[in-house]
């Protein structure tokens, strides 16, 4: 090999979704252009020692909320990707719930400016599927998105949810684009009932979210929206799965040849409703943290390939929003983006899953279900260098205060880490160093879309229920 390589990694251990081996890396143009010995290596203008640390695929995180524009007291582009530059994250999703909400091309074109200006990683920008944009929905395929968000259940920002008609429509158009759909899979109305007799029965405490929001919610929906993907053809993707019991709807799915995907995050496999007096209102989230039974079915899901990956859900708001003595009045979610790596590999080494187990389900998964294999989500020739280094021996511990995130809370404060993040490249330019974010990186971060190559769309039954949109009706 004789071009000069731009940086070489060596004397760490790179990891795949199959195998950890001692390898050099080396960079070029943002480029992998080689990984093997240290010898095999070309002539490199910079070298790095990452000896005893782990080298892996920067992470991918297919749900992240970053508040802009419209809630840029609780994020924006720069403070999200910085905390997801420090998280070890290469890429983020990120969702269409801010204001005004990404249901409109010009919507989405002002949050790729937003983005392009201050993202410190690479990024996808979901489109909204609502009842009221279907007429959209091309315009913002032509605009450059990753996939589409659809709010099956209400959550922060009340978007209302669509109704089945408005969803297998959406799901028409889009079923002839190949685009993935994810889906917010909990059902609007039961929850709106429970929780209005809950509040009428008195209830405030943080254990009533839990009671509004019981699994057959989840099981419902996820159940719906498989039934309309199977119909239309559309690739869909379940978010944050949080039962035992949507897995059955799911697995079924799947094995019927529907092409689901699904996701689960963190708190729905470490954290269960033992914690809602620890935490008190902060742990309150949508779907919500369930009862310790749910855990060990969504570990088995995860690590038999029923639940594809991990996603973080990433949703940011300010203490004083989140800490509340009645439940309702608490606003839903938490950061993760931050916070991911390093919880979940405090379990690859309590050994729960092996460190390649881990980068099938945190980068190599998301990249093949989004058509961006292998491009990303792999250390090999020709990827990006999106690239994490990890002390799996290193211990930590969170502390909220030192989040990157605006939202400086979350149910993980004062949890013991061991396993650490400490440099992540981002396409060969470091974006954070010895733990340190790298601020010239600000603006680095690109739109993933036009990398993206999903597989030949396959619509089905477009021609018979699309007639009655597109055919004009006869006078
Ligand atoms: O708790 C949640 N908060 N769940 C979601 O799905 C959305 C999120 C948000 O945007 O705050
Ligand atoms: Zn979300």
């Amino acid at each position: 090999m004789s071009a000069t390589a731009d940086l070489v990694i060596n004397n760490g251990t790179v990891v795949t979704a199959d195998t950890a081996a001692p390898a050099s890396i080396a960079i070029k143009d943002g480029k992998i252009v080689a990984v093997g010995a240290a010898d095999a290596m070309p002539p490199a203008r910079q070298t790095f020692d990452a000896k005893g640390l782990h080298v892996l695929p920067g992470a991918i995180d297919v749900h992240v909320h970053f508040r802009e524009p419209g809630y840029t007291h609780k994020e924006n582009w720069g403070t999200g990707t910085a905390a997801a530059a420090c998280g070890g994250v290469t890429t983020v999703f990120e969702m269409p719930n801010v204001n005004p909400p990404t249901g409109t091309p010009e919507a989405l074109k002002l949050k790729h400016e937003l983005a392009a200006e201050k993202a410190f990683v690479d990024f996808g920008i979901y489109g909204l599927l609502a009842e009221d944009n279907i007429n959209q929905l091309d315009k913002l395929v032509d605009g450059g998105v990753i996939g589409f968000k659809c709010f099956m259940g209400n959550t922060f920002g009340n978007l209302p949810s669509p109704s089945t008609g408005a969803m297998l429509e959406g799901f028409e158009i889009i079923a002839r684009h190949g685009y993935r759909i994810s889906l917010h899979a909990e059902t609007a109305s039961i929850i709106a009932r429970r929780e209005g007799r809950l509040k009428a029965a008195g209830r405030v405490d943080p254990l009533a979210h839990l009671a509004a929001r019981p699994a057959v919610v989840a099981i419902e929906a996820v159940s719906r929206a498989a039934v309309l993907a199977e119909w239309t053809g559309a690739r869909i993707h379940i978010l944050h799965v949080s039962s035992a019991d949507e897995l059955r709807p799911l697995r079924d799915a799947k094995a019927r040849g529907v092409d689901i995907t699904a996701e689960t995050c963190p708190h729905y496999l470490l954290l269960d409703s033992t914690d809602y007096a620890r935490v008190g209102s902060v742990i309150r989230v949508n779907p919500p943290v369930r009862e310790a039974f749910n855990k060990g079915p969504l570990w088995e899901a995860l690590m038999d390939g029923t639940i594809d990956m991990i996603a973080t859900d990433h949703a940011p708001h300010l203490p004083e929003e989140k800490v509340k003595d009645n439940m309702w009045a608490a606003d839903c979610g938490f950061p993760g983006v931050e916070v991911q790596m390093p919880i979940m590999l405090t379990e690859v080494n309590a050994g729960r899953m092996t460190i390649s187990d881990y980068v099938r389900r945190s980068a190599t998964n998301p990249a093949k279900c989004w058509g961006l294999y292998p491009h990303k989500g792999v250390l090999q020739p020709g990827a990006d260098a999106d690239i994490v280094m990890v002390d799996l021996a290193r211990d930590g511990e969170v502390d909220d205060t030192k989040l990157q995130s605006q939202s400086k809370i979350t149910p993980w404060h004062r949890r013991k880490l061991k396993g650490l993040p400490l440099h992540t490249l981002v396409r060969g330019r470091f974006v954070m160093k010895d733990q340190v974010l790298v601020a010239a990186a600000r603006g680095w971060g690109r739109s993933v879309h036009s990398a993206q190559r999903m597989q030949a769309p396959a619509p089905r039954h477009t021609d018979t229920t699309m007639a009655a949109i597109v055919v004009p009706p006869k006078s």
